[in-house]
């Protein structure tokens, strides 16, 4: 038999053997595309090529592309489970051409693949065209040798194909086969087509044009190919089974399915056990490339899948999770093709099995209620759209589940009453906003919110994606329009931007579009989550749902990447160094560097700052992968994350983790554990380095840490070095000996000091050097002694007024002190047999008004007082001998 694995590679080589380059499959949420919801074909990541906006080094190429068609213009998820052959999830295998073969050896290539190389029987199958093709008509008679019977002129949409609204299309031609009168259905174009006897297998698409959104058709710059064949389709062709889920693989997924639940399917519940094998594919791959379920947008589509798959396991007779404990067994089968499967699977595993218990804890009582509201309805009768929105509001039952729910029993839902009920209930969200009070800003926001819903969040796993804008926003108000010089605020569909939260700040790049620069000043989050990126229009003019290409500032990005994960690394340390009291109180993550608050009551020991440093570079070392998941927070929490206390999560949170504890009580385990929503390095090795530059109290109980990484640490250092060898050529020592050096100056000059300051006196009461205080003289009957002493300081007068005394036995003495910063200080002392008739602190208070200053104590004997004006310091002298005399 051949497997699904082989078909895939023998496709691949054949193409590779005919000059196409193998490329990888893109990820299944579109880049480079913002009107599409997801990857739903092998071209979409080769748009550009074909329009020529993006050349790449080859004109031939081949995929194995993950494609999902669900929730947008190709939407088969109501019709899994009841067909043969709708999927949400396949592959598509094709061959493109970037203008170089167009349509013969488009249909030649196909046609040796099909019949030499998987040998299917040429008298089986036929072909469409689209009606006025009379040129791929011709090549498929010439090549194929067929009839015109064979060859089936179709007029519809169903023979032009475009990827979706907008961008490269053209006719194509689809090959089918007969699988024989014993299945029902008839051929393309005729009335019994939808039946499963004939099936389309391969689609070429001959690609002429570019469609535009006003409805235009551009000629691309040279006709192309693209072509798409369904890997499960071929591989039930080939494996001669009738549908798609008969196949290998599926039959491995349903055998393990079954296993699970316990029961072999049968006829009435093998429709249950394909939706699971079907839905299971779809959100493993979805998950892997970073979709989450969530109520807006592409995660809301995935839980929709999610939900749908989880409603057919109860019917299965399950009441507990059970669909991700399938995720191993698809690992095992797609794993080889699809790596990410493999790097996933924790979080694909825990993602589902959340969801699946969340969705647990309602379906019960919504189904019960379904029943209730539906058993007096009959085959034909409708559901009430106000049921189906309670069911949805309630309960979390999605439109379509309810609808999928109703099916079998052939009763409808009335969709316009669920929309009404819808609306309504948006209408009342409404106005509690209004009269809230908030600021026409914030009000902006809310009715932004309202009307475009929460924007995607890409930038976990991008920073460059396209994105459509949704709205505009200048002075407070949604405006049609940005000119060239505005200043404002756009918000897109989906963003690679990151917006500031969490203490992690927000991105700046560049966005550009057809005519339109512009730049990316801020990002901020609102109401919610509308992601306002506040810009300014370099030129041209920015005009409402026009496409644009975002770059997130690359370089400052990774910055902010390498100082976040440091942020998580330190915390931890500071808990190992100093003790798990430490919580963290507040954060700032920039480009340039990180600051961490947290409560602790002393400052840090230089030798702890050290041990926190050498336990954060031990894991920058390991070079660890950092590990993102999804979880419930309470599981988070018990699992020995780390929460902000007091904090408000979502009922689910990204849990961030990152190397493993080498010492210590946690040493073999994980050494960083936290909730967290910001961008993080993919490997700890990216931090480079981490450095505290400084530790600081910035509250009672809260300390700060200012740390650097990468290469900002490394500029740091080199900077400190450099000024390190600077100081010891200075000190004409090593830089090894210059703290000694350095503390052996200290001492010295210390020393030189106090012998200035000694000379300095003796020089002082030895008279001579104080102006127009000389020796002592007689004022008023009472020896005076005046004098100023440059470079003295306040403590010093004291011992300088005694001195006096003892030189004058009787008498009043006055010294002032200069400062080199030029202030002055001022001591009086009187001699005992004088305070009945002089007081000091009389006298001083006169020194000290002439110095500019106010005020001085002391007692009769002895007062001190300070002034700012050293410059004054002889009229202060001069003041208290003219108050002596007086
Ligand atoms: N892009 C074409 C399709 O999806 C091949 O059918």
């Amino acid at each position: 038999m051949t497997s699904v694995n082989d078909i895939r590679s023998t496709f691949l080589d054949y193409f590779a053997k005919n000059g196409h380059e193998k490329v990888a499959s893109s990820p299944l949420v579109p880049r480079n595309d913002p009107t599409l919801m997801f990857t739903n074909a092998g071209m979409v990541q080769f748009k550009n090529v074909f329009t020529g906006l993006e050349k790449r080094p080859y004109t031939r190429a081949t995929t194995s592309q993950k494609s999902v068609r669900a929730g947008g213009k190709h939407n088969d998820l109501d019709n899994v489970g009841y067909t043969a052959r709708h999927l949400t999830f396949f592959e598509m295998l094709g061959n493109f051409s970037f203008g170089d073969y167009f349509k013969e050896t488009a249909i030649e290539l196909a046609w040796n693949l099909v019949t030499k190389e998987f040998g299917l029987d040429a008298s089986k199958l036929l072909v469409t065209v689209y009606h006025t093709d009379d040129e791929a008509a011709s090549y498929w008679k010439k090549i194929a040798g067929f009839s015109d019977d064979r060859i089936i002129r179709i007029p519809t949409s169903d023979n032009f194909w475009s990827m979706g609204d907008t961008g490269p299309c053209g006719p194509c031609s689809e090959i089918f086969i007969d699988r024989g009168e014993h299945i029902w259905g008839g051929p393309p174009g005729s009335p019994d087509e939808d039946g499963d006897r004939f099936l389309e297998f391969w689609n070429l698409v001959f690609m002429q044009y570019d469609q535009q959104p006003n409805g235009e058709r551009l000629a691309l710059p040279r006709p192309s190919i693209d072509t798409g064949m369904g890997l499960e389709r071929m591989a039930s062709i080939l494996q001669g089974v009738e549908s798609v889920f008969e196949t290998d693989l599926f039959r491995h997924l349903i055998d393990t399915a079954a296993s699970v639940v316990g029961k072999a399917p049968t006829r009435e519940t093998v429709a249950s056990y394909r939706v699971i094998a079907d839905h299971l594919r779809s959100m493993s791959f979805l998950v892997a490339d970073g979709v989450l379920p969530s109520n807006e947008g592409r995660g809301y589509v995935l839980r929709r899948i999610m939900r749908r798959a989880m409603r057919h396991a109860t019917l299965l007779g399950t009441n507990q999770p059970t669909i991700f404990k399938l995720v191993p067994m698809l690992v095992r089968e797609m794993g080889q093709a699809y790596p990410e499967l493999v790097r996933g699977e924790a979080m694909i595993a825990e993602t589902i099995r959340l969801e699946e218990e969340r969705f647990l804890k309602t379906l019960g009582r919504g189904l019960q209620i379904l029943e209730e509201e539906t058993s007096g309805l009959a085959e034909g009768d409708t559901l009430a759209g106000e049921t189906a929105f309670r069911l949805y509001d309630t309960y979390g039952f999605p439109l379509d589940l309810t609808q999928d729910a109703l099916r079998a029993r052939g009763i409808g839902v009335d969709q316009s009453g669920f929309d009404a009920a819808m609306a309504r209930q948006k209408a009342e969200a409404r106005k509690s906003w209004s009269g809230s009070g908030d600021a026409a800003t914030s009000a902006v926001w809310f009715s932004v919110a309202d009307s475009v819903g929460a924007t995607e969040f890409l930038g976990y796993d991008a920073e460059e994606s396209d994105g459509a804008v949704v709205a505009l926003v200048k002075d407070g108000a949604q405006v049609e329009a940005l000119n060239a010089g505005d200043e404002g605020f756009i918000v897109l569909n989906q963003t690679p931007f990151y917006a500031e939260s969490g203490g992690q700040i927000g991105d700046t790049g560049t966005m550009s579009g057809e005519g339109v620069e512009i730049e990316v000043l801020d990002t901020t989050k609102h109401a919610g989550g509308v992601f306002a990126h506040n810009v300014k229009v370099v030129s041209g003019v920015l005009q409402l749902s026009v496409p644009l290409t975002l770059k997130v500032d690359h370089r400052r990005r990774q910055a902010i990447r390498a100082n976040h994960s440091a942020t998580h690394l330190l915390h931890e340390a500071l808990r190992q160094v100093l003790g798990t009291h430490v919580a963290q109180k507040g954060s700032m993550v920039g480009p340039d560097r990180l600051r961490f608050d947290f409560s602790h009551t002393k400052p840090i020991a230089p030798e702890e700052l050290v041990e926190v440093e050498r336990l954060a570079n031990a894991v920058v070392l390991q070079n660890a992968p950092v590990e993102t998941r999804l979880m419930a927070v309470d599981d988070a929490v018990a699992a020995g994350a780390m929460a902000l206390f007091g904090e408000k999560y979502g009922d689910e949170v990204r849990v961030v983790s990152m190397g493993i504890a080498s010492e210590g009580e946690k040493a073999g385990k994980v050494y960083s554990m936290e909730l967290c929503g910001g961008t993080h390095v993919r490997r700890t090795g990216e931090i480079g380095l981490v450095t505290v530059v400084q530790e600081t109290s910035v509250a009672a109980g809260v300390r700060r840490v200012e740390a650097l990484t990468a290469d900002g640490a490394r500029r740091y250092l080199s900077e400190q070095d450099a000024q390190l060898r600077a100081v010891a050529a200075a000190l004409k020592a090593t830089p090894r000996d210059a703290l000694a050096r350095v503390e052996a100056l200290v001492e010295e000059r210390r020393q030189l000091e106090r012998q200035l300051a000694e000379a300095r006196q003796k020089l002082a009461m030895g008279g001579g050097s104080g102006g127009e205080a000389s020796a002592s003289e007689s004022v008023n009957g009472v020896t005076f002694m005046g004098r100023v002493v440059a470079g003295l300081q306040p403590k010093d007068l004291r011992g300088l007024v005694d001195q006096g005394k003892k030189q004058i036995g009787s008498g009043v003495v006055v010294i002032v002190g200069t400062t080199e910063d030029g202030k002055a200080g001022i001591a009086v002392g009187v001699s005992e047999d004088l305070t009945g008739k002089v007081s000091a602190v009389d006298l001083v208070r006169v020194g000290s008004a002439a110095l500019g200053g106010q005020g001085g104590g002391g007692r009769p004997d002895m007062a001190q007082a300070g002034g700012p004006d050293g410059s004054k310091a002889d009229e202060a002298v001069a003041a208290i001998r003219t108050a002596l005399a007086s």
